[in-house]
């Protein structure tokens, strides 16, 4: 069994990207919690701390989601790895939610300010905390490994990864991407059974089914931009299933479904 084996053969899927993104402030507990059974399973983005601890975070830096600025300690450019996991815990990782609201769901009525401002402080989430959370539904997830290249982990953050997941149990639940090609050759290398996707943007790399198949993934993770139907349907010719991000409207979700594509990473979920 791997991951693909989680879903019926035909089955169109829904991704929550970065958790309920449009309705809970992304990658945290509360946006995994909400995503849950409103999607076939969850994206979420993993970086590490200053001391080595895998942690749930898009960004390269704290600013844009947390209330860093608001404590003395923590410096511009306020990188996720200049901290210890200790002092990240420090920080709330809810509350510009609802004073950005990005999605304008707190102001279009789609989610209540009440239902947000009761919800506890949003603590920065670990892998582990998550894999443990979504154990207990074996919930599938795409772990997207953030690019550490220019960083003392990155020779070893696979491995940190690739532990974590296996210390969950959940190989059989977790599709690891990433927009390093490189790290995905290494999750292979300590573990087989780990589903691995390539991620890319701007513009498809030079021969591309071939690039794939020497990466021996089962996906392609396009962004909406590069995607059309030619690529999806020679793609789908080889055995390789398209996932494109991020696509928030009905219809775009519509034709690339009817495309061909397999899955959706999408801010909205129903
Ligand atoms: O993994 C899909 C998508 O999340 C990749 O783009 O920029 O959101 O990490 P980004």
């Amino acid at each position: 069994m791997g991951f693909w084996e989680n879903f019926k053969k035909d089955k169109k899927l829904i991704v929550a990207h970065r958790g309920a993104r449009s309705i809970r402030a992304e990658n945290t507990m509360s946006a995994f919690k909400e995503a849950i059974k409103k999607s076939d399973f969850i994206e979420l983005d993993v970086g590490l701390t200053k001391d080595g601890v895998a942690v749930v975070i898009h960004d390269n830096t704290l600013e844009r989601t947390s209330n860093v600025k608001e404590f003395a300690e923590f410096k511009k450019p306020y990188r996720v790895i200049d901290y210890t996991y200790k002092q990240l815990q420090k920080l709330d990782f809810g509350s510009w939610f609802l004073e950005e609201d990005p999605f304008e769901s707190i102001k279009n009525g789609v989610v209540k300010l009440e239902e947000l401002q009761a919800l506890k402080i949003q603590r920065i989430p670990t892998l582990n905390n998550v894999l443990k959370f979504l154990k207990k539904y074996n919930y599938p997830v795409n772990v997207e490994i953030k690019d550490l290249t220019r960083t003392k982990y990155n020779k070893t953050v696979v491995k940190t990864i690739v532990d974590i997941i296996e210390d969950n149990v959940m190989v059989n639940y977790v599709l690891v991407s990433s927009f390093n090609h490189k790290y995905l050759r290494q999750v292979h290398k300590h573990n087989t059974s780990i589903d691995i996707a390539a991620l890319q943007e701007n513009e498809h790399p030079k021969d591309l089914v071939k690039r794939l198949k020497r990466l021996r993934v089962r996906s392609y993770h396009p962004e909406f931009r590069i995607a059309d139907t030619d690529l999806i349907q020679n793609l789908n010719n080889v055995g390789i299933f398209t996932n494109i991000y991020t696509v928030n409207e009905d219809d775009d979700i519509e034709k690339l479904f009817n495309a061909g594509a397999k899955s959706v990473f999408t801010d909205k979920l129903k």
